[in-house]
Formats: C-alpha cells, structure tokens, sequence
C-alpha cells in the first residue's frame, strides 16, 4: 500500500468544524484501488478530492455499482473501534457477486478500512452517537456502451466524521402502497445505489406530506413489512421483538442481526416472522404494538414516532422512543463505544 505525502499533507493540514452533520464532511484522505486485466491492483491513499472517469464509464449508465456502511468510534479517549467489521466486508462480496462485480479480498477490503480509521483517528468526533463514518464502495469505470459487465472496476473507501444520521429523534413514517424497492429475484439484497435511487421518489412524496421517511412492503400482495431503505424494521409487542425475516428483497442488516443477538442475551423474546401492515396497525390501535423502530449503521435505532396511511389516518404510540428501544439502543452503542464489553469479535481496536 502507498500513503502519498499529498495524503500526509491533506491530513495536517485538515481541521475538524464544530458542527459536522451526517455524511457532510470529509476525511481528508480517501482509499483508491482499481480493477484491470483480471485482478485488482495495489491500494493507494490520496487526498480525498475529485475523480476523473469518461462519461462512458459504465456506472453512469448500467448502474454497476456496490457499497457499504460502517462506523468507527471513540470515546473517553478509548478506539478507534469498528463494529463487527467483516461482516461488511462479507456482504460487500455478496452484493458484488449479484451485480456481476469481481469480489475483492479481505487484505485489500480491510486493509483501505483500516489504514483509513487509522490515519483519521484524530477527527473521530466522541460524543455519543457520534463516529467516523466509513463508505466503502466499487464501481464499474470501463469506458464503452455495451451492456456487458464492465472489465474494469475502481474501489474506494471515503469517510466521514459525522454526527446522528437523524438528528429529530423520532421519525414518521408514511406506508407505501402502491411503489415497492424490491421483487422476489432482484437486486434488494444487494447494497447497491439503484435500490436507493428507486426509493428516492416515494422519500419525496412522503415528504410532502408531512412524513420523514416512507415504509416498504412486498412486491407481490403490498401486505407484508419490508424495510425503510436503508434501515430494517423492528415492532416491540410488550416484552417481544418482532421483525421480518430477511429474503432477497430486504437487505441482511449487521446492527439488525446484532440487535436481534443482544435482545436474546438479555431475556428478550425475538420473533422472525412475517408482519402483515394491516393487523400491526391495528395492534397499534389497541396498544397490543406498544413500540416500533427502524435499525441500521447510519440510523443506529431510530424510534418510529407515528405510521400515516395514504387515508391521512395516523398511527401513533404513546412514547417514542419507548422503553425498549431506548434499552436496546444504549445496549448497542456502549458496546459500539467500547463502555460495555459485547460478544466475542464484535468490536475490533484499530491502532
Ligand atoms: C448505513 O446505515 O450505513 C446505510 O447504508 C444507510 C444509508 C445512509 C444509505
């Protein structure tokens, strides 16, 4: 691996803001890594800036693109610590094998990750919450028309001192009936950008009408809970978890399989079972549903503060976040932390 001096340079030079947001700053440096002639060649770290690609580099065009999401933290001067690393770099394979990307290895994947957090370690924001975000991604930069998978690739990985991911607390959500994110067979296991992209207008429309975020549900009957986009979903009956089992069209979260661990260890009854929007709503109405909240890297738990149905009919629970949630929540981010020793592997020092 080289770390240019124009890397070393950017990295002195960088001062962190006050206010740093979501995904709005940058870390000065970035990971570059590309794909040709059959294998990907060596990993370089440069200043993070703009990249130059032909405007027929097949990503433009054909979508061939994959990404992660992953978090480094900090705090009271313990870390940098990530969170159950290679399951990231396991689904980013996976997600590569479906979009006919060629897989990387775990030296190069981790090796960009961790020089990264490692070169950055100073501009981890510590509040709680707070973290390096980290986006590796790959995409295909082959410069032609023809719809083939690309023979060339580039992979990157950014990052991002970054605050909460939803800074409101609670969310509304609106249920989405008619547009769905994923078909039995299709890419909606994949963390790829088309998926976000075909979930951006029902984001708008939701936001017209008042909501933040919207839900999706299955393909074939619009009856069955799917996820938000990039979240996964979690209904809390009393003392119970409930969330949807994961299938080719909901994406295999790590916060969500991690919660689903954390809830068991701590005496919590988790059911994987199908949630049908219908009958949750109506749980809701008779307090039988006491909590639900969405789940993931960027969100952490974000608590669901009312449903809207395209009636104009809300949903509400009578406290958002509940106890459950916030139980849950704080479980996962002193283990994240490094305050609460969690299971074996899940956090990992970075020197
Ligand atoms: C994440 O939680 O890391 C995501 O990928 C969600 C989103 C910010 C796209």
């Amino acid at each position: 691996m080289n770390i240019t001096q124009e890397a070393r340079d950017a990295i002195s030079k960088f001062k962190l803001p006050q206010e740093v947001g979501f995904g709005q700053v940058l870390a000065p440096v970035m990971a570059s890594c590309d794909y040709e002639n059959g294998k990907w060649g060596d990993l370089e770290i440069i200043p993070y800036g703009p990249i130059k690609l032909y405007p027929t580099a097949k990503v433009f065009h054909y979508a061939q693109e994959i990404f992660e999401g992953m978090k480094a933290y900090k705090a009271d001067g313990n870390g940098p610590f990530l969170f159950r690393p290679l399951e990231n770099f396991h689904r980013f394979n996976f997600s590569a094998k479906r979009m006919a990307i060629p897989e990387i290895s775990e030296e190069v994947f981790m090796g960009a990750v961790n020089t990264i957090v490692s070169l950055c370690s100073d501009f981890i924001p510590e509040e709680a919450g707070s973290s390096l975000y980290i986006r590796p991604f790959i995409f295909a930069t082959e410069e032609n028309l023809g719809i083939k998978p690309s023979q060339k690739f580039k992979f990157m990985v950014v990052a991002s001192p970054s605050g909460t991911y939803y800074s409101a607390g609670a969310m509304s959500v609106l249920i989405q009936r008619e547009m769905v994110r994923a078909f039995p067979g299709g890419t909606g296991a994949a963390k790829t950008g088309g998926n976000y992209a075909g979930s951006l207008l029902s984001n708008v429309e939701a936001a017209k009408k008042g909501y933040m975020n919207s839900l999706w549900l299955d393909a074939k009957e619009h009856t069955y809970i799917e996820e938000l986009s990039g979240m996964n979903f979690f209904a809390v009956y009393g003392n119970e978890l409930v969330t949807p089992p994961v299938s080719d069209t909901i994406l295999d979260g790590i916060t969500r399989k991690s919660l689903i661990d954390l809830a068991e260890l701590s005496g919590i009854k988790v059911s994987v079972r199908k949630i049908n929007i219908n009958e949750l709503l109506e749980d809701i109405e008779q307090k039988r549903c006491t909590e639900a909240f969405a789940c993931g890297t960027a969100a952490i738990i974000t608590p669901i503060e009312y449903f809207g149905d395209d009636s104009g009919q809300k949903y509400s629970f009578e406290k958002a976040p509940g106890e459950m949630s916030t139980q849950l929540r704080e479980m996962l981010l002193d283990i994240q932390e490094g305050r609460r020793s969690g299971p074996e592997n899940w956090v990992i020092k970075i020197d």
